[in-house]
């Protein structure tokens, strides 16, 4: 089976964005694989769906956290799965953040994920203030009060953390993981993650704001579903930055669309 994946083209970007999806949808592949961050605007979110829906093959989505940005009617994790899979259906993109998908003997587990502190680690020798944060602490105070105050102030539940979603998606994802392990037709498993498993991925910083921004990348809890014997191929995007790493057995790709590589193709 061949499969076209890609990540964070970034539609409200403009033109440049427009002829990447051109190119992805123009692929010669069984599956296209969106992991996220398509755009953070409507607009665009409908601009690329409407671009890439020329790819003749089976369409799969996982969201990214701009993605997210797009929700109007409902609260993270009350139904934003429902609201978001509408926008996609009308393009016919399934999206793997509300049920995973059998293709075969090959089986498709995708989420947005988000993050846990657990990739972060404070620079030796500077203070840490609430604007530039370099202990844990106060990078998790930090991290709370952007998502509840700055990203999605009308869009979460009471109280609701960014720690509190983190778990939310990864059971999610734990819980498609093992659906598709126990399923009959099942032989291999690919695996999508917007948020990244490994520092790794990461530019470790050289100043405190720049290492915080890592304790918004991903969380190393993502490890154990990777390494699962059935996954063949995990996909990565949110960094920007291509790259492959393997976990255990398992290579991950990060497939964060640029002018170099603007997609990959895999054999499976
Ligand atoms: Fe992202």
């Amino acid at each position: 089976m061949r499969i076209c994946c890609v990540s964070d083209l970034h539609m409200e970007r403009g033109v440049s964005a427009q002829e990447r999806a051109d190119l992805v949808a123009s692929q010669e592949a069984d599956v296209l694989l969106i992991g996220g961050d398509l755009a953070d605007e409507r607009e665009a979110f409908e601009e690329g769906l409407k671009r890439l829906s020329a790819f003749r093959g089976k369409k799969l989505f996982f969201l990214g956290n701009n993605d997210l940005e797009l929700l109007e009617d409902n609260k993270l994790t009350e139904d934003h799965e429902e609201e978001l899979k509408g926008l996609l259906d009308v393009y016919d993109f399934h999206l793997l953040d509300h049920a995973p998908l059998v293709l075969e003997d090959v089986g498709f587990v995708g989420n947005c994920g988000w993050f846990d502190g657990s990739l972060y680690v404070p620079l030796e020798g500077h203070p840490s203030r609430f604007d530039a944060p370099n202990d844990m602490e106060m990078a998790r105070r930090r991290a709370t009060y952007y998502f509840q105050e700055r990203l999605f102030p009308t869009l979460l539940p009471a109280s609701f953390t960014p720690f509190d979603f983190f778990e939310y998606t990864y059971e999610r994802l734990q819980a498609h993981l093992q659906e598709c392990t126990e399923h009959p037709d099942v032989e291999k498993i690919v695996l999508g993650i917007h948020h990244v498993p490994s520092r790794d991925f990461l530019r470790v910083g050289t100043d405190p704001w720049r290492n915080y921004l890592d304790f918004c990348m991903g969380s190393s809890r993502y490890q154990s579903l990777i390494a699962h014997p059935k996954v063949v191929l995990s996909v990565v995007g949110h960094t920007h930055r291509p790259a492959r790493f393997d976990i255990e057995e398992t290579p991950v790709y990060n497939v964060s669309s640029t002018r170099e590589i603007p997609f990959r193709i895999f054999d499976i």
